[in-house]
């Protein structure tokens, strides 16, 4: 047997490798390109404040689960949960939750490459120095063009789609983990850098009132739907990518501090990122609810501006990209790891899904329904769906006991506060957010 102090180290270090990997899976095109512009689709304050709740009250105590669940089977997510269910004398069509998880990734990736593609398109007219001498208009009218032209879209979608493969068929998902530690401090420095551009030159104001002050009278029941639905995105829940970073997690070490973090630093990016972008829009005469564009526009005119503002601007292009690819591997990872696990090879597998998503994104370039088809579903109804399961599955079909000793949290208030919310408040959260989105509550 290994001493103490050795078992400590290893500890910490397959902790810290669970905590690169689940963070590069949850900080990504979801933080930066996604949740500012939904935020300005839907009005912007009373959102953000339904979206931090939905992840405090629903999508926390799902992320518990999912490491919990992911620690506990040991493999791919749909055959832990099979083997989770069998072990609590439970039939195994739990296993159906793990594939229509894989479903689900793969229909993310079917749009997420492309905006991954796009900002890549990005790198390279940073290095080209194309939106350097632009005025606003210009450089909304060049994202526009971009959006029109199925050959640009398809090139850096093509390229996105092959470097995910590569990463994946190689096995070296916890490798790029690695990338995470170095590269992500500096978007994040990047990040503080726009937001103090934003603040000197933007109406900051403006874009902290529209971020903040809530007017819940203006929010839908669709807009309560996408918060609760972006919260399950933003975290990777919902489809097991999270549970298959969990078979990382160290044996006897306690989930809940690990999932508190990387949590908090993902809503942290997400709010940053708003925080940067809704005073340019201000300032500029841009609209808070343009659409996906918002960052394409927003900030290339912070860049266009900044003294040395296109390296900036190319450094940021490429972290973001870098931040979609330790996302997107995550997105494939828990199929291939199924595929591998009934027998095919894992370059094979990886071929297979890499493929059928490449195709789904051709469709998602040429067709915008289609494109928002995918977003919409995947986030707003199978990933709640799943983190609905899951949910259910860990808080009320795997023994009690057995609970409290795979989370390895001592049986105090922090603990029973998570099992009470994973078995009442988030299914029930869950369940009233989808009724209410059906109109149902409504007089
Ligand atoms: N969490 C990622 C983001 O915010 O960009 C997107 C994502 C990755 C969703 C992996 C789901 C997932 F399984
Ligand atoms: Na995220």
């Amino acid at each position: 047997m290994a001493s103490s102090t050795d078992n400590t180290s290893v500890t910490w270090k397959s902790r810290w490798t669970f905590i690169l990997a689940a963070t590069g899976s949850a900080v990504g095109l979801g933080n930066i390109w996604k949740f500012p512009y939904i935020t300005g689709e839907y009005g912007g304050g009373a959102f953000v404040l339904v979206y931090l709740a939905c992840i405090l009250l629903i999508g926390i105590p799902v992320m518990i689960a999912e490491v919990m669940a992911g620690r506990a089977g040991r493999a791919d997510p749909a055959h832990s949960m099979k083997k989770l269910a069998l072990e609590s004398n439970h039939p195994p069509y739990w296993v159906l939750v793990g594939l229509i998880g894989m479903m689900a990734g793969l229909m993310i990736m079917m749009f997420y490459s492309v905006v991954a593609g796009w900002a890549l398109e990005y790198v390279s007219q940073s290095i080209t120095g194309q939106y350097a001498q632009q005025t606003p208009e210009e450089i909304e009218a060049s994202f526009s063009a971009l959006l029109a032209s199925e050959p640009r879209q398809l090139v850096w979608h093509t390229l996105f789609s092959i470097m995910t493969g590569l990463v994946v068929a190689a096995g070296v998902t916890k490798g790029i983990g690695r990338t995470v530690d170095v590269l992500m401090p500096l978007l994040f420095i990047c990040i503080l850098l726009l937001i103090a551009y934003s603040f000197f030159e933007g109406d900051f104001s403006a874009g902290f009132h529209f971020m903040f002050d809530a007017d819940f009278s203006r929010l839908s029941g669709e807009a309560v739907l996408v918060a609760m639905g972006h919260a399950f995105f933003t975290l990777s829940l919902g489809m097991g990518a999270i549970m298959a970073y969990g078979a990382y997690f160290p044996g006897n070490a306690s989930i809940g501090k690990t999932v508190l973090a990387i949590a908090g630093m993902d809503t942290l990016i997400a709010l940053m990122a708003g925080l940067a972008m809704f005073p340019l829009v201000f300032a500029n005469d841009l609209t808070p609810g343009q659409g996906p564009g918002l960052m394409f526009v927003t900030l290339p005119i912070a860049f266009s501006n900044l003294p040395g503002g296109v390296v900036v601007g190319g450094i940021f292009f490429f972290l973001v990209s870098v931040a979609a690819l330790s996302s997107s591997i995550s997105l494939i990872e828990p199929g291939v790891a199924g595929l591998e696990k009934m027998g095919l090879p894992r370059r094979t597998s990886t071929l297979l899904l890499v493929i059928i998503a490449w195709i789904g994104g051709i469709a998602s370039i040429q067709n915008g329904a289609v494109f928002d088809a995918l977003d919409y579903i995947t986030a707003n109804i199978m990933l709640p769906l799943g983190g609905l399961l899951i949910a259910v599955f860990v808080g009320w079909v795997i023994p009690k006991p057995r609970v409290l000793t795979e989370t390895g949290m001592s049986d105090g208030l922090a603990y029973r506060a998570w099992y009470f919310s994973l078995r009442f408040i988030a299914p029930l959260g869950i369940v009233v957010v989808f009724l209410n989105s059906l109109g149902l509550f409504k007089g």
